[in-house]
């Protein structure tokens, strides 16, 4: 794979609101690196087809990406809708969106600076949300849910699209020390089985949820673990968490496996469509 240097010091944690730093230049390249490394992953892939087909933007429309990131899904809005529609990213962090604008030229779509919980929308002016891997970071999932239905018009379609990171899964590593390690990760984020609540806070909105709920395994390249869990096994470390010999253990045994082409971890990624 690619210098994986630009990931250190990035954890699970580094997307979420209050770890958007004020002068994000520092952090954006790491953040585009994994951003680019997560859509190039086939699983990505199918459930970003799936959304854009159950969504079904069409020209004319509004179209909005709330958490935008880089802005992949973005241009694929603006294309559907066309000149005579908009495709409008919503990303807080100044860094990301200024790749997100740069990689945007030329095309159709462009960026706001706002939160997902308080939209730059007039109520029932939107035809299209969609929202992908940002609920995880979110504290106020049920808000960010609240607000796309105030500005979803009547037929407005909205998918929301997360993991949950009670899915995971990972090879080699002894489970009792992977549970502890877990554990810690998942206390670190304001919302991490943001998978499994999805269908229940879109149904306490009012929206009528599509019983055909998506899911693909997200399984990052093989030889790309061991950077992937530095971090949050170092901030186990200090916490008390895990030993350093327990650290240095796993560490070995991951290197030794992704030598022989070896190591897995997956988690599972949902997908739900909601209708006004
Ligand atoms: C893991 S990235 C996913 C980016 C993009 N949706 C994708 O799938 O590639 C999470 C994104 O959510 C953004 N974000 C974090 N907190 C947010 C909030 N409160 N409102 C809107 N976006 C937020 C981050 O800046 C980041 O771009």
């Amino acid at each position: 794979m690619a210098d994986t240097d630009a990931l250190a010091g990035l954890t699970a944690t580094s997307f979420h609101r209050g770890n958007v730093a004020e002068d994000a230049s520092a952090d954006t390249a790491g953040q585009v690196f994994v951003l680019d490394m997560q859509e190039s992953l086939p699983g990505v892939l199918r459930l970003r087809d799936w959304a854009m087909a159950a969504l079904d933007p069409q020209p004319g429309e509004t179209a909005v990406d709330v958490g935008s990131g880089t802005g992949a899904e973005v241009r694929r809005l603006a294309a559907a809708v066309g000149e005579s529609g908009r495709a409008i990213g919503i990303e807080p962090h100044a860094g990301l969106r200024a790749v997100a604008t740069e990689r945007s030229s030329g095309t159709g779509a462009t960026y706001l600076d706002a939160e997902a919980t308080d939209l730059p929308f007039e109520d029932a002016s939107v035809d299209v949300v969609r929202c992908e891997r940002v609920f995880q970071h979110l504290t106020d999932p049920a808000g960010a849910v609240g607000e796309f239905a105030r500005v979803l018009r009547p037929g407005g379609r909205l998918v929301v699209i997360d993991s949950d990171w009670g899915t995971a899964v990972q090879t080699p590593g002894d489970p009792e020390l992977l549970r502890r390690l877990w554990d810690f990760r998942d206390s670190q984020s304001p919302n991490p089985h943001a998978g499994r609540h999805l269908p229940g806070q879109l149904v306490r909105t009012g929206l009528t949820v599509d019983p055909d709920v998506a899911a693909t395994a997200v399984v990052p390249p093989p030889g790309a673990l061991l950077v992937l869990v530095q971090k949050s096994l170092e901030d186990a470390r200090a916490a008390g968490v895990v030993t350093q010999a327990e650290c240095d253990q796993l560490v070995d045994e991951i290197r030794a496996a992704q030598d022989a082409g070896q190591a897995f971890m997956a988690v599972t990624m949902f997908a739900v469509l909601g209708r006004v």
